[in-house]
């Protein structure tokens, strides 16, 4: 084995999981190959949270093992691994090993194995125990890096199968986290996405810790050389008053939670098992906007869920439409064997998910462009994180409220902070020109 591809689908932390599993790869001698077809190790990390994801990589990974008579070594990492574990093999003859998120570490002992013997391993633990040495990751971003704060999920949503694939909550040391982010600062990384299903229940599963997630964002801020601070899921049950305080308080930490809220009507988030109601979810972004009155706010919403009505998808609607998100992710229902929601029913004929589905999307897309007409005319700031791939003098970035922005400036700027004003937009993207407050005066 000289060279390897890995293919990446589902979230972040996958993708953090692959960075992790090339790290690994180049420190055995493994060389990054951009071509399918020519690569002697293919790693799918793969994702299960709806039908499509997994009907995508299983049709992309049939297509690569027909197209391969060399026979490379192939393997399935990700959450699929754990969903459907030696199954895999039978279902696509040509795999060689399967490999669970909670397994990473051991990836060295399974290429070691099949090295001398050609013959099937699946490694799928059901909780987190190893914790990975990150510092090995290839990162392929300069400037943003993502840091695992906490693995797994406790939450059990009926929907979801992630407590399933990735196993319960499982805190990373506060120490390791600060260390971390510490090295990476002075590697030149300018932001850092902190990175769990549900980064407010950080440190709950380690009491003696005394850690919270608040408190763990006090101790990042104080990094020297850190631009900007992220983090990646709220949950609205769990997010407190201190955190609120602590992304009002802190220089580094960005005005962006996502947040989601799922389903607009109470009855469907009680089916859904997501412990608060839709007034308790009001409440939450009311006392939001009260200590932070800019905040952006961004939700994932599921429509189609078993006996959700017309009614019921119309709170959905409508609430898309009053809290108004800066973003939105919108899925379809999609039963996930394993997860208790696949016991019933799934009711909602495909057409008429789909139909919600693009009823959602026309109103998140009216929402984004009052909200992006909104900010013409003000200043933002943008950490520049690259040129634009269609005119390379033109650069681009993001807001602290993760918008995406393209404004003519030099690749000297790249990793810097740089005020913008915000002149226009399309689909998604603000357009703007530099800022330079001096200019006032030069009149
Ligand atoms: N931990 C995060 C979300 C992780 S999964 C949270 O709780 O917010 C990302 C999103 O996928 C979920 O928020 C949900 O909206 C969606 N999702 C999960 N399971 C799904 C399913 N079975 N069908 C459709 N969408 C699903
Ligand atoms: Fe899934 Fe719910 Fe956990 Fe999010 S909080 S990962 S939706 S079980
Ligand atoms: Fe992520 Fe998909 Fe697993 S969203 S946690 S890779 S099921």
């Amino acid at each position: 084995m000289k060279t390897y591809f890995i293919r990446t689908y589902g979230c972040q932390m996958n993708e953090l999981d692959s960075e992790v599993i090339s790290g690994l790869l180049e420190q055995r001698g493994l060389k990054a190959s951009h071509d399918e077809s020519l690569a002697d190790l293919i790693i799918f990390n793969t994702c299960s949270i709806r039908d499509l994801a997994e009907r995508k990589a299983l049709g992309k990974l049939g297509q690569v093992i027909r197209s391969r008579k060399d026979r490379p070594i192939i393997g399935i990492a990700g959450c699929m691994a754990t969903s459907k574990k030696e199954t895999l093999f039978k279902k696509i003859p040509g795999i060689d090993f399967v490999i669970g998120p909670n397994n990473i570490h051991q990836l060295n002992y399974i290429l070691d194995h099949l090295e001398q013997e050609r013959s099937p391993l699946c490694r799928t633990d059901p909780t987190f125990t190893h914790e990975l040495d990150y510092t090995m990751a290839k990162r392929e971003n300069p400037i943003k890096a993502s840091v695992s704060i906490i693995r797994g999920c406790n939450k059990r949503c009926t929907y979801c199968i992630v407590p399933f694939t990735r196993g319960p909550e499982v805190s990373r040391h506060p120490n390791d986290i600060i260390n971390e982010c510490r090295d990476l600062a002075s590697k030149g990384y300018k932001e850092i996405e902190l990175l769990g299903q549900n980064v407010d229940s950080y440190g709950k599963d380690q009491p003696e810790w005394n850690m919270r997630f608040s408190d763990l964002l006090y101790h990042l801020d104080q990094i020297p050389d850190l631009l900007r601070i992220r983090f990646l899921t709220s949950h609205p049950v769990d997010i407190t008053r201190e955190l609120m305080e602590a992304v009002r308080d802190l220089p580094k930490v960005c005005e962006f939670v996502h947040f989601p809220l799922q389903a607009g009507a109470s009855r469907v988030l009680k089916k859904m098992n997501r412990h608060y109601s839709r007034e308790e979810y009001d409440e939450k972004i009311a006392l939001f906007k009260e200590i932070l009155p800019n905040v952006a706010l961004g939700t994932d919403m599921i429509v189609g869920f078993p006996t959700e009505t017309d009614g019921e998808f119309q709170e959905s609607y409508e609430a898309l439409k009053t809290i108004r998100f800066a973003h939105a992710f919108l899925f379809a229902y999609s039963a996930r064997k394993g997860a208790p929601a696949a016991r019933w029913e799934d009711d909602i004929p495909k057409e008429i998910k789909e139909k919600r589905l693009r009823q959602l999307l026309e109103v998140q897309q009216s929402v984004s462009s009052d909200l992006m007409q909104e900010m013409i005319g003000q200043t933002v700031e943008v950490l520049v994180d690259g040129t634009s791939p269609k005119d390379p003098s033109m650069i681009r970035g993001r807001t602290r409220c993760w918008r995406n922005v393209i404004f003519p400036g030099s690749p000297d700027s790249i990793g810097t902070l740089q005020s913008v004003q915000i002149t226009g937009f399309s689909h998604q993207t603000l357009f703007g020109k530099s800022y330079f407050p001096h200019n006032l005066y030069r009149s």
